[in-house]
């Protein structure tokens, strides 16, 4: 096996901080950076963990347009929401920063700076759609008309949302400006572009050349067919008032494109809480750069940023990106918008002290090399089935038995038997196995590693089955139980960058540190004689129940979304102020109602209307109770033309609201009125 480098430096994409993060950013992004991360420390290696919310760019400003606040009071809501996530899951950053701060506006100024000093950029004047009224140029996702491809009438200045196409705003027919609803015009403006096309030589031997045995393939194959499309200069400036203000002269109301600033990022980030040292994590060749993205930021991270970095000339390149798919939720896209997610801070407020469970499914279901999908179903069953009945099974019959059997003491180790010896080598492959797999970025397989070591325990104890010979052997039940408590304490290192918590509160049952990686391997973790603490249970069971609410909570959300989107009917054909007068509404109160027999629907309400007390039959039985129903006022229409219905004379007719989803409210007065009131 290959040496690993002796320092790192590993991103975690900068999420932006125009909303909370939800399962699918922990899944893709966060979490195999964490546990990267750990298993790095663990493995003594000198590593800076890097992150920051973005805090530039239209999804700000688009986000704080829909709240009706300003940009700085959405980045700074959502930084710290972002931020407290994070740390409640156990996502151990040593920095997480923002782009707001006053040394990344300082570091990538003098980024852009210099490389507009030495030439590095095109200026170029172009076209842009311009809001007269808003007096401002319009972003792509500013502008809205109708795709030229399908015909919906909101496709969006970059894309339209309906049928998938990219689109530029020019190719919308009708567009108008989201800001006022005026119609754009075009305008001239200049602005700055990197050409990415004369690095095209250099990409093609960096990434084609060089990564293509050891990045993953769905990060290679998007980059090769980036490249293979051919390269085009690409804007680094935009027409916008938030972000970096572009830091030349003649550039006054424009900022630096948000994928310009935010991952140099990552730099003032290092440089913000490692002044003195920064460098070394950034500049020196023996620094191994590793960006843990969502495959939608694959370009950005493989083909710009790097292409930034080659022309700047002082920084390292990333030596790997491993992008994930992305992880769907119940068999639907996770969507902000549409409030499809499971919000990594609501998680916490169901689930309290339960943040290792998900990591735990989220690692064992990671989207590494496909998307994959997260039902609470399968969280449940992994966290029952895998966790309490396999792993935390194992490392409490160990405790407990020692408790029972030997006061809480690790037992003298006798002679081994060959079952022991070999239960024992096993063992001592896994922490070798599970680094490899962690170093290939291979975290679901890692995981299921250490399941597997688990696993191994209860084998060993199922076979030697100590509560039973305890009857028959004290010596020997000793040194079962001392074997199986050395597996037990090999778990904790292992365990460590997966679940911290719970590797945690193992090691602390056990009474030792959770132990580095190689300690793992010794299997001499636990002298005999050492004292354990009180045994407790590592993982919980889930009940039905708690993921019922759940699973109700995402039925709800579908259903208020289907209400949002069913169109609105159109409006029928006028009528004239007299037809309307012939109508004859009035207020009235339900006074008795019941079934009609042999029916599904219908029931028979008393109704009084002020002048009369008569009969009206309505189609409503599976919407309302009896009960509920006497007493209510309502609004009726009188002088329909009776009729019959299941031999029942009907007088009238009752108002009511029907909702998109088919349920039905009663048309009331807001405030108690004198029954026969007109309605009007
Ligand atoms: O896709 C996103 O959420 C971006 N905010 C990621 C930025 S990564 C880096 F470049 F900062
Ligand atoms: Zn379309």
């Amino acid at each position: 096996m290959p040496v690993l480098p002796q320092r790192y430096t590993v991103t975690a994409a900068l999420p932006y901080a125009n909303g909370p993060v939800h399962i699918g950013h922990l899944a893709g992004v966060y979490l195999p950076a964490d546990i990267y991360t750990r298993y790095l420390r663990a493995v003594g290696r000198d590593v800076k963990f890097i992150c920051g919310s973005d805090e530039h760019g239209v999804p700000i400003t688009i986000r704080a347009q829909k709240e009706s606040v300003t940009p700085q009071q959405v980045v700074d809501k959502y930084h710290a929401l972002i931020r407290d996530s994070f740390r409640d899951f156990n996502v151990s950053f040593d920095v997480y920063s923002r782009t707001s701060s006053v040394t990344h506006a300082e570091v990538s100024s003098n980024f852009f700076r210099k490389l507009n000093a030495e030439g590095k950029f095109i200026e170029q004047t172009t076209q842009q759609y311009f809001d007269e009224q808003a007096q401002q140029f319009l972003a792509d996702r500013y502008i809205v008309g109708t795709c030229p491809n399908c015909g919906n009438e909101n496709a969006y200045g970059d894309q339209c949302e309906r049928c998938g196409t990219s689109l530029s705003p020019t190719e919308l027919i009708s567009p108008r400006s989201m800001l006022s609803g005026a119609h754009p015009v075009l305008r001239d403006t200049k602005h700055w572009f990197l050409p990415l096309d004369a690095y095209e030589p250099w990409l093609r031997e960096w990434i084609i050349e060089g990564h293509k045995s050891d990045w993953k393939t769905n990060v290679y194959g998007q980059c090769k067919s980036w490249i293979d499309q051919g390269l085009h200069p690409r804007a680094v400036t935009r027409d916008l008032d938030w972000g970096v203000p572009v830091p030349v002269p003649g550039a006054e109301g424009k900022v630096l494109y948000v994928w310009f600033d935010a991952p140099i990022g990552y730099i003032s980030a290092t440089k913000e809480a490692f002044p003195d040292e920064w460098e070394l994590y950034w500049k020196d060749a023996g620094t191994k750069l590793v960006h843990f993205i969502g495959k939608d930021n694959i370009v950005f991270h493989c083909i710009i940023f790097p292409v930034m970095l080659k022309a700047h000339g002082e920084y390292i390149l990333p030596d790997n990106v491993p992008a994930n798919e992305f992880l769907n939720l119940e068999g639907d896209k996770i969507s902000t918008s549409r409030n499809w997610a499971v919000w990594l801070h609501e998680y916490l407020q169901d689930f309290p002290g339960q943040g290792d469970v998900l990591r735990y499914v989220l690692c064992a279901n990671a989207p590494e090399t496909k998307d994959n999908d997260f039902t609470w179903k399968d969280f449940q069953a992994r966290n029952n089935n895998e966790l309490v009945a396999t792993l935390g099974n194992f490392v409490n019959r160990a405790a407990v038995l020692t408790h029972k059997f030997f006061e809480g003491r690790v037992p003298e180790r006798g002679e081994l038997l060959p079952i022991d010896a070999d239960t024992l080598a096993q063992a001592a492959e896994f922490p070798a196995k599970i680094g490899e797999l962690i170093e290939n970025y291979r975290f679901r397989d890692a995981l299921a590693e250490v399941l597997n070591l688990a696993r191994l325990g209860n084998k060993y104890l199922a076979e030697t089955q100590p509560w039973h010979l305890i009857k028959t052997d004290v010596p020997r039940t000793g040194t079962v139980l001392h074997v199986a408590l050395q597996l037990a304490a090999a778990l904790a290192p292992v365990l460590h960058p997966f679940l911290p918590d719970s590797a945690e509160k193992l090691a602390a049952m056990l009474s030792i540190p959770v132990g580095d990686w190689a300690s793992a391997a010794q299997l001499n973790a636990l002298p005999s004689g050492h004292r354990l603490q009180a045994a407790e249970l590592l993982f919980a069971k889930i009940e039905d129940a708690m993921v019922e609410v759940q699973v109700q909570k995402l039925m709800d959300t579908k259903k208020a979304n289907q209400l949002e989107n069913t169109p609105i009917a159109a409006s029928k054909e006028n009528i004239s102020f007299d037809e309307f007068t012939k109508l004859d509404l009035r207020v009235g109160t339900i006074v008795a109602a019941e079934k009609v027999a042999k029916t599904k629907k219908l029931l028979k309400l008393t109704v009084d209307t002020g002048l009369d007390q008569r009969t009206i039959v309505s189609g409503i039985a599976e919407h309302f109770s009896p009960e509920e129903l006497i007493g209510q006022q309502v609004q009726v229409l009188l002088n329909l033309a009776p009729r019959e219905l299941k031999g029942i004379q009907s007088e009238g007719m009752l108002l009511l609201a029907e909702n998109a989803d088919g349920s039905l409210a009663l048309m009331q007065p807001g405030k108690a009125v004198r029954n026969g009131s007109s309605v009007m």
